[in-house]
């Protein structure tokens, strides 16, 4: 059966940089936040310090993924994924048959609340550090901002999860962003426009799939 090449390397070690750097800062985050799970561990000096160390460390290997990986293939990506169009409207108001192309309607929000609650997430963490050594960066909703967007990105989490590992219809995507590439009649099921893609001479920022067979 023939394969599809999904994600490349560079996005596959983004995804998954992010992905073990957050579930780092987010069982910090919790011990901090959650009294029960802090008494329980008792080394808030320790947890604290881990967090911060995984924030940093974190900012350090996105950076270092861009810089040595494939930028074009990144830059390719982010305009696929800001590309809006009616499918993906209708697959977001769920009319089903709406035809996807390589990110459905549904990934395209997912990346983009990513991209931003990582900010807000650096801006928010570093005023909280800086509030602790000078008063003048010391805002009422500082922690609350930092707690919300912890909350909600659990949420989406927890659905992502449930997409990417459970559901038998939507699994198989694992294989894309383990091994890079999917199975073709997959591709075709889910991203229809993107497998139909031209296979010669695409508009600039679309990509088309590299079929292989196996
Ligand atoms: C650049 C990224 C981040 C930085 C610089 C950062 C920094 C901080 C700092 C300085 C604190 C205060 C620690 C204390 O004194 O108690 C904190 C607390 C916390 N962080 Fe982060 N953080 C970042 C990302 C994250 C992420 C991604 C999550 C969750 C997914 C998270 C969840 C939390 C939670 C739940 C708390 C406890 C807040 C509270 O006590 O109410 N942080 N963070
Ligand atoms: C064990 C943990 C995780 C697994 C198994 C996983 C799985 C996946 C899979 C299979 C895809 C590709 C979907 C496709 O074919 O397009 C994907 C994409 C993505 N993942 Fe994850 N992921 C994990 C953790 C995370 C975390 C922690 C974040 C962010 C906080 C994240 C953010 C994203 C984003 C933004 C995309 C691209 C858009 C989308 O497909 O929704 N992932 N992930």
């Amino acid at each position: 059966m023939g394969r599809i090449e999904r994600f490349t390397l560079t996005e596959r070690a983004l995804h998954w940089v992010h992905a073990v750097a957050f579930f780092a800062m987010l069982l910090t985050g919790l011990a901090l936040y959650l009294p029960a799970l802090e008494t329980a561990i008792g080394r808030r000096g320790l947890v604290k310090s881990t967090h911060l160390w995984s924030a940093i460390a974190w900012g350090a290997a996105l950076v270092i993924v861009v810089l040595v990986g494939n930028r074009r293939a990144l830059r390719r990506t982010a305009q696929e994924l800001d590309n809006f169009d009616r499918d993906d409207l209708r697959f977001l108001t769920g009319r089903s048959g709406a035809p996807q192309g390589r990110f459905n309607g549904g990934q395209k929000v997912n990346a983009i609340l990513t991209v931003a609650f990582a900010l807000l997430f650096a801006v928010s963490g570093v005023l909280l550090w800086l509030g602790e050594r000078d008063t003048r960066f010391r805002f009422d909703g500082t922690v609350f901002l930092h707690d919300a967007l912890m909350w909600v990105s659990l949420v989406l989490l927890i659905g992502h999860l449930y997409l990417a590992v459970i559901n038998p219809r939507t699994r198989h995507a694992l294989a894309g962003i383990t091994e890079g590439s999917v199975r073709e009649d997959w591709a075709r099921e889910h991203h229809a426009k993107w497998v139909d893609a031209p296979a010669v001479a695409p508009p600039e920022g679309v990509a088309t799939p590299e079929r292989s067979p196996v």
